[in-house]
Parts: C-alpha cells; sequence; structure tokens
C-alpha cells in the first residue's frame, strides 16, 4: 500500500530537524539557513488527479483540466516555484507551476538539470502591468514525448486560446509575440534537456508557499513532498543578477547561460561556434577575438568579443539591440534587458585579455 504522502511529510520534518546540515548539502551557509528556515512551505504533497500530461490540450484555456475555470489560473493540485536567474521576457512578470502524478519524482542529472517524469506538467504565466498574455505549458506523455503548447489571452482577459502558429498582441506602447510551437521547440531543444529553468542551481532560494502564507527552503521543501529524491549539491550555481554582493562576472556569466546557452551550446540550434554555458572557461566560449561567422553590425572592425570593449563586441551588440534582423535571442525579446545590458557590458569592460 502506498504511504500516506501527510505521515512521509511529518517524518521528513522530523528528520530535517535532526539533522542539523540538512540532507547530504555540505554548503557551509546550510546550518546558517536551517536556523533561519526551519518549516517546510507544505505541509504534503497536493493530491493530483487530473492535471496529468497525457491530456489533449482543450481549445480554451477554460477547460484544461490543470486550471481552475473561475480564476483561468492553475489549480491547488500544481506546486508554484520560482527560479534565482529568470529569463527576459520584455519585463513580463511570470509565475511557474509544476505537477505530477503521485508517486512521481524529477530525476537529477549530473548537471543538476531536472528531468520531467512521464505524465509531468510544467505551467508558466506570462502578463505585464497586470494584462494577462499567455499560460505556456510543457508536458510529457507516458511514452516519454514532449509537448509544448500555450494559450494567449489575445482580446480580454475573459479566457485564453490555443494557438499554434504564434501571434502579436498590440500593448500600449509595445507588441506581445506569442510564439509559435516550432519556436518554443528552438529555445527548449533536445542539447538543452527540453525543461530549462528546473535545475538544482536555479532552485537553490527561498520561496513564499501562499497556500500557507510560509517563506521555506524551496529545495528542501520539494525533497519533502516526495517531488525530487537525494540532491547533491548544485554543479552549476546561478546568483540572483541584482546581487551587487555577487560579481559582475559570474552573474554576466548566469545571465548568458540562461538567457543565450539554450541555442549556443554543442549540438545547440545555433549554427555558430559559441558555447555561452556558464562553467564553460572565457577561452572555450570561442568567442575572445574570433571573427564573426555573420554579419558584423558594430561598424567598428567588431569581434564577437572584444576584451575591454564592449562596443566592439558583437556579442554585446547582438543582445542590446532591437534590430529584428539581429536581435538576441531572436525569439522571446523585443525590448532591451536594463539588467542584462548593464551586466554583459560590465563584465566586457572589467576583462583583461582573452582568459
Ligand atoms: C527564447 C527562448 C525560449 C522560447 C522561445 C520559449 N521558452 Fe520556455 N523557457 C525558456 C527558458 C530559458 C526557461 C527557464 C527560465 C525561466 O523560467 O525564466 C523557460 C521556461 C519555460 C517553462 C517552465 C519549465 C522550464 O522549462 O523551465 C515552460 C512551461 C515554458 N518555458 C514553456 C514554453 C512554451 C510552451 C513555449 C512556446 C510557446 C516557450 N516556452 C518558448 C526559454 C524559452
Ligand atoms: C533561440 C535560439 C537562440 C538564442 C536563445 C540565442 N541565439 Fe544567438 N543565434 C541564434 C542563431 C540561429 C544565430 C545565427 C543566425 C543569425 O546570425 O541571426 C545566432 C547568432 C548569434 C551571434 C552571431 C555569431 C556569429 O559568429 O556571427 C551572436 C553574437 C549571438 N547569436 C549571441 C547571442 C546572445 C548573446 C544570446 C543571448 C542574449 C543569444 N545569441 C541567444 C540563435 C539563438
Amino acid at each position: 500500500m502506498p504511504a500516506d504522502p501527510r505521515t512521509t511529510v511529518a517524518v521528513a520534518t522530523i528528520v530535517l530537524a535532526l539533522l542539523p546540515s540538512g540532507s547530504g548539502c555540505s554548503s557551509s551557509a546550510e546550518p546558517e539557513r536551517q536556523a533561519t528556515m526551519a518549516v517546510l512551505g507544505l505541509d504534503a504533497r497536493p493530491v493530483n488527479e487530473t492535471c496529468v500530461g497525457s491530456v489533449e490540450p482543450p481549445e480554451v484555456l477554460s477547460r484544461h483540466p490543470c486550471i481552475d475555470p473561475a480564476t483561468l489560473r492553475p489549480t491547488s493540485s500544481l506546486v508554484p516555484y520560482g527560479v534565482r536567474a529568470p529569463l527576459w521576457s520584455d519585463g513580463a512578470d511570470k509565475n511557474r507551476y509544476i505537477a505530477l502524478p503521485e508517486g512521481a519524482s524529477f530525476a537529477v542529472s549530473e548537471r543538476g538539470g531536472w528531468e520531467l517524469p512521464p505524465g509531468g506538467v510544467l505551467v508558466k504565466e506570462f502578463e505585464l502591468g497586470g494584462r494577462r498574455l499567455e499560460t505556456r505549458f510543457v508536458t510529457r506523455d507516458a511514452s516519454g514525448t514532449y509537448r509544448f503548447y500555450t494559450y494567449a489571452f489575445l482580446d480580454g482577459q475573459h479566457d485564453a486560446r490555443l494557438l499554434t502558429d504564434g501571434a502579436e498582441i498590440p500593448l500600449e506602447s509595445s507588441t506581445w509575440t506569442v510564439p509559435s510551437e516550432a519556436q518554443c521547440d528552438q529555445c527548449h531543444n533536445r542539447a538543452a534537456g527540453r525543461v530549462l529553468g528546473l535545475q538544482t542551481g536555479q532552485l537553490d532560494r527561498p520561496w513564499t508557499y501562499s497556500s500557507t502564507g510560509r517563506e521555506a527552503d524551496q529545495l528542501e521543501t520539494l525533497k519533502a513532498i516526495g517531488f525530487v529524491k537525494g540532491l547533491e549539491p548544485a554543479p552549476l550555481v546561478f546568483p540572483d543578477l541584482e546581487d551587487e554582493t555577487v560579481p559582475v562576472e559570474a552573474r554576466a556569466r548566469a545571465y548568458l547561460h540562461v538567457n543565450c546557452s539554450t541555442c549556443h551550446r554543442p549540438r545547440g540550434v545555433a549554427t555558430s561556434i559559441m558555447d555561452l554555458r556558464s562553467h564553460v572557461d572565457v577561452r572555450g566560449m570561442g568567442v575572445c577575438m574570433t571573427y564573426p561567422m555573420f554579419s558584423d553590425p558594430t561598424g567598428a572592425d567588431g569581434r564577437l568579443l572584444v576584451p575591454g570593449e564592449p562596443d566592439r563586441s558583437i556579442l554585446f551588440h547582438r543582445a542590446t539591440t532591437v534590430d529584428p534582423l539581429l536581435r538576441m535571442p531572436p525569439v522571446g525579446r523585443a525590448t532591451i534587458d536594463p539588467l542584462g545590458a548593464q551586466l554583459l557590458r560590465r563584465w566586457i569592460e572589467e576583462m583583461p585579455a582573452c582568459n
């Protein structure tokens, strides 16, 4: 007989309380964090019988089995989560949620990526200035096949429609572009592991659970409800991009990892030799004093990256231009990310040489 999830969590709480250094994590910040946030964010794994991956998506969001038709928000069977370093999406606010079938859990790769188990569902909501824009889904069916689809709030906030070919939503001072399913696939590609934000280093942060009102350690809470088992310390660290106590280099590299490396990595979708993942050293990135494969839009004898000279660095130019033919990423961004631009500029300015 399967264990009652409530009992399992109660036992997990006691075990955690007895182990001052957490279960297996040996980072030095750990004991302090345990002392300030001893409580878990959730008392039990929410019961989830309807929100499972093999559902055929209905035409409108209100009919989706993961969604409460009254609020058009995910039901209480989904668990909200947050990441440390989010993708820039033209300043949109995002909410993220997880639903797993009873008893299922994420498998964690050597690099700390969390693999969605068959039947699992991930949801990401987008809104800008209070206007709802999209509710996106990643699902995995029983045979292990991933599916990516989105509902767009095209006219008003009453309901959202399933869209496969993308669309444009006019906003007051800009246009929101809903990606097509093919564009979802470009970023959520196989080489990047399909699921992008669920990584130990991204989830290693406090989170406030609205269902209990408690702020708690997110990894410990996800472990206690059985979403993940036996976590190793994060191999990839994602600093808070706004944290001025973290060196600019680490934050700039995390920025490139999240916003660019899904395509710019070995076997990624971009036909370019760049590897923008954060654990690769500057030499291995293939950018320093490298001639471009494509154009040089800097007008100043540019290279992909010139130490000390952001304005001659094509990487900086393409990450900060709004020109639709040049901007990076080529999908999902139409405006400049002020924080990203500042981090990349400072990182390149402070870089003494190509090593
Ligand atoms: C420009 C690249 C890009 C495009 C295009 C894109 N995504 Fe993502 N998506 C990301 C990144 C990076 C994350 C993780 C960081 C975050 O959550 O902010 C993510 C996160 C998600 C998540 C949360 C689970 C996860 O993988 O971390 C869902 C759900 C999602 N995307 C669905 C979609 C769907 C559906 C589409 C197409 C309609 C799409 N995305 C298009 C880059 C992209
Ligand atoms: C959705 C996949 C995708 C993402 C995400 C993405 N790129 Fe690209 N990138 C491409 C493709 C495809 C090309 C080649 C076509 C072109 O030049 O536009 C490219 C080309 C480039 C080039 C030109 C390389 C050369 O040798 O000429 C640079 C520089 C670049 N990207 C930087 C970035 C940066 C910086 C980011 C993040 C801010 C980023 N890219 C995010 C797909 C992507």
